[in-house]
């Protein structure tokens, strides 16, 4: 085919795109022709600067010799490094059973260390590989048909919507792939200035508030669950910036709970379903809130999935075991040890022997396994008496 694709494509749309994959993702992606033209790229500075690679040069630097020799090539290998030693894994474009573009994705140690996450970033991208395809195929027929009109590049952007919106375990585990940077730092709130820190903070005190304004049982309830969940944390070994953030989503696991009304919330007797399905909703009212602040930890998605099971279920997803966050299932442990000991309109407090015996019962079932040995350790140490006798007093993770 004498039309390179570049010339097809609005490339303003396409760089727009991959950088929204960039943004989420943190990986570095291009899309390179089978001449090894490069069409566009997103995130590759952050690598090859390493190297004095400029991004300008990536396509000449990197794959042009590689493609040199594979052009065209349908089964050669997906794992390739370029000039510079840099290494990439490459998802093939289809048009008309040709290979004609090449999607390649950084892939560094941290994120092939992660296998899960690999497996679904790579599968995410397959499916845009196909969506892709379909464009160039679209792109040709309208140039071929001398139509000169410019293709209706939304179709693309409609399509890249609808793949994020269908890959929820993606979703789910983006935040890992957040947490590692591309040069293998890890981003966290050692980089965060101590006033954005504060900042921080002060709104997670004032949403703190909000909820104690509406329900107090709620709000003593996420203080008591944040100290928990830290104490069981910190008997496994969870790094501090981590445990920052663990504290964080504690604090405002059942923010969600603005957004039922009190009587339901207060209600005596048994709910009905429908007031249990309403009571469920507070964990997706909890993401729409938290996802608008930008928080240095995956707080919104540690929030939104504390009711998830590792047996699938749980709500609001049914996510299994590996698909939770650590930080989710130990809130989840947290929110059940201090649900069965406190008095609640519509319960007697039970003792802390009893809350015990109710999560050994399901470890490995509804909870995990090793936080419920946590939990229990923690709980046993005397400690749990420790936590009553203070009163659950505030603990300051953050200075
Ligand atoms: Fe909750
Ligand atoms: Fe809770």
């Amino acid at each position: 085919m004498l039309i390179k694709i570049k010339e097809l494509l609005n490339i303003n749309v396409l760089e727009k795109t991959l950088n929204d994959f960039y943004k989420i993702i943190k990986v570095p992606i291009a899309i390179v022709d089978n001449s090894g033209e490069l069409i566009v790229c997103a995130g590759w500075n952050s690598v090859c600067s390493d190297i004095s690679c400029s991004h300008e040069e990536f396509h000449r630097m990197c794959l042009n010799e590689y493609w040199k020799n594979n052009s065209g090539c349908l089964h050669c290998k997906r794992e390739i490094s370029c000039l510079n030693g840099l290494k990439m894994y490459r998802i093939p474009v289809y048009y008309r059973d040709y290979v004609t573009a090449n999607i390649f994705l950084y892939h560094n140690a941290d994120i092939i260390n992660s296998s899960i996450l690999w497996d679904l970033l790579v599968q995410f991208f397959e499916s845009f590989a196909i969506t892709f395809g379909d464009y160039i195929a679209k792109s040709y027929k309208s140039v071929t048909s001398d139509n000169q009109c410019q293709i209706d590049y939304e179709e693309l952007k409609v399509s890249y919507e609808q793949l994020n919106a269908v890959n929820e375990q993606l979703r789910f585990k983006i935040w890992e792939l957040t947490q590692v940077n591309v040069s293998g730092q890890r981003r966290g709130p050692d980089t965060i200035e101590p006033s954005h820190k504060k900042s921080i903070m002060d709104a997670v005190a004032a949403l703190s508030y909000m909820v104690e304004k509406k329900d107090s049982y709620t709000a003593k309830h996420q203080k008591k669950v944040a100290l928990l969940a830290c104490k069981i944390a910190s008997k496994l070994k969870m790094d501090k910036n981590r445990l920052e953030g663990l504290y964080i989503s504690a604090m405002l696991h059942d923010i969600g709970k603005v957004g039922v009304p009190s009587a339901i919330l207060t209600k005596p007797d048994k709910l009905t379903k429908t007031e249990f399905e309403l009571i469920k909703g507070h964990v997706e009212c909890a993401y729409d809130i938290l996802s608008k602040i930008d928080f240095p930890w995956p707080v919104a998605d540690i929030v939104l999935q504390h009711h998830e099971k590792i047996n699938g279920s749980g709500y609001p997803y049914g996510l299994t075991d590996k698909e939770i966050l650590l930080e989710a299932k130990i809130i989840s442990v947290a929110d059940v040890v201090e649900a069965i000991t406190a008095h609640r309109p519509y319960k007697p407090a039970f003792s802390i022997t009893y809350a015990m015996e109710e999560i050994k019962k399901y470890a490995g079932v509804y909870y995990d396994a090793e936080v419920v040995e946590a939990c229990v350790k923690v709980c046993t140490e005397n400690l749990w008496r420790e936590l009553e006798e203070s009163n659950f007093a505030d603990i300051h993770f953050i200075r």
